[in-house]
């Protein structure tokens, strides 16, 4: 199978992908190559699918095996890696709309994952899209003065941060209890697949910053994330039936977009992808030396 790739910006945040029918074996040389795109664009947009729930794990499985999901309750019908996300009512009249502030995926797990995908399953007739901005050129674009202020620093995810700009949905029980104590992660890392920098922030889930009082350490993060989500670092994704949307969570944060007629239903499936838990786990061991010290 060949496809098409056309870049949707002028930065190399996004790029789409046609010709492809993702129910259809793949053969390893393809699955490099679409790896290799993968690490170059950071978001992927597979058009014109019509996968299952089965069908979309076993596609994310091209990009790595899949990743457990915080909320064991939204799973899709005998696949317990396939979340839903719908607008859900949750009080008359009030909506939850998962994911709508810039953030990285379950950053509070000890080996967050590389990736999360989306794929359709209903759309509402308009808006509903989700907003990508590239960290590596949020932090390429520092001053250097901030640069060299940042390296180094390592801040605690938690499930639900202090100072998050928004409630996360409820746990349920069984969840709560599969939940990872808070994780330590840098600030700045270093991507494995394309060696580039970049800043790894998450305002739901970032409690505090090792050696940092919490009023420093939190108008930090609301300037680093004031440089990072400007438009000019955006892919905006505007979604059709068919989609399959994968992107990188090192590479990129992400926002939904509560903007449609909440009387329409947009529903999609969700998958993600494990990284190396070898990668963690060395951050993890620098972060011990360091806190030791
Ligand atoms: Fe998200």
């Amino acid at each position: 199978m060949s496809y098409t790739i056309t870049p949707m910006t002028s930065h190399q945040t996004g790029a789409e992908i046609r010709g492809l029918d993702l129910t259809r074996p793949v053969d390893a040389e393809l699955k490099t190559r679409l790896n290799r795109d993968f690490a170059k664009y950071h978001v992927l947009v597979f058009r014109d699918q019509k996968l299952s729930a089965a069908q979309f794990a076993a596609a994310g499985e091209l990009f790595g095996p899949l990743h457990s999901q915080h909320h064991k309750d939204i799973r899709a019908l005998g696949h317990p890696e396939v979340s839903e996300i719908r607008n859900t009512e949750v009080a008359p009249g009030k909506y939850m709309i998962a994911g709508e502030s810039f953030h990285t995926d379950h950053s509070n797990h000890p080996c967050p994952p590389r990736a999360t995908s989306l794929h359709t399953v209903t759309l509402p007739s308009r808006g509903g899209d989700t907003q990508f901005v590239n960290v590596h050129l949020a932090y390429d674009e520092l001053p250097d003065e901030m640069k060299h202020r940042i390296e180094g620093l390592k801040a605690v995810h938690a499930f639900e941060s202090r100072y998050t700009p928004r409630k996360m949905r409820e746990l349920s029980p069984e969840s709560r209890k599969a939940l990872p104590p808070p994780a330590i992660h840098p600030l700045v890392r270093t991507h494995p697949d394309n060696g580039r920098k970049f800043l790894y922030m998450n305002p739901v889930r970032m409690d505090s910053i090792l050696g940092m009082e919490d009023g420093a350490a939190m108008a930090l993060l609301r300037e680093l994330m004031a440089h990072a989500t400007q438009q000019k670092y955006e892919y905006r994704h505007k979604w059709l039936m068919g989609d399959m949307v994968i992107w990188d969570n090192r590479s990129v944060m992400h926002q939904a977009n509560g903007d449609y007629d909440m009387k329409e239903v947009r529903h999609l499936y969700r998958i993600m992808i494990q990284d190396d838990p070898a990668l963690w786990t060395a951050e993890g061991e620098k972060t011990l030396a360091v806190m030791a010290a």
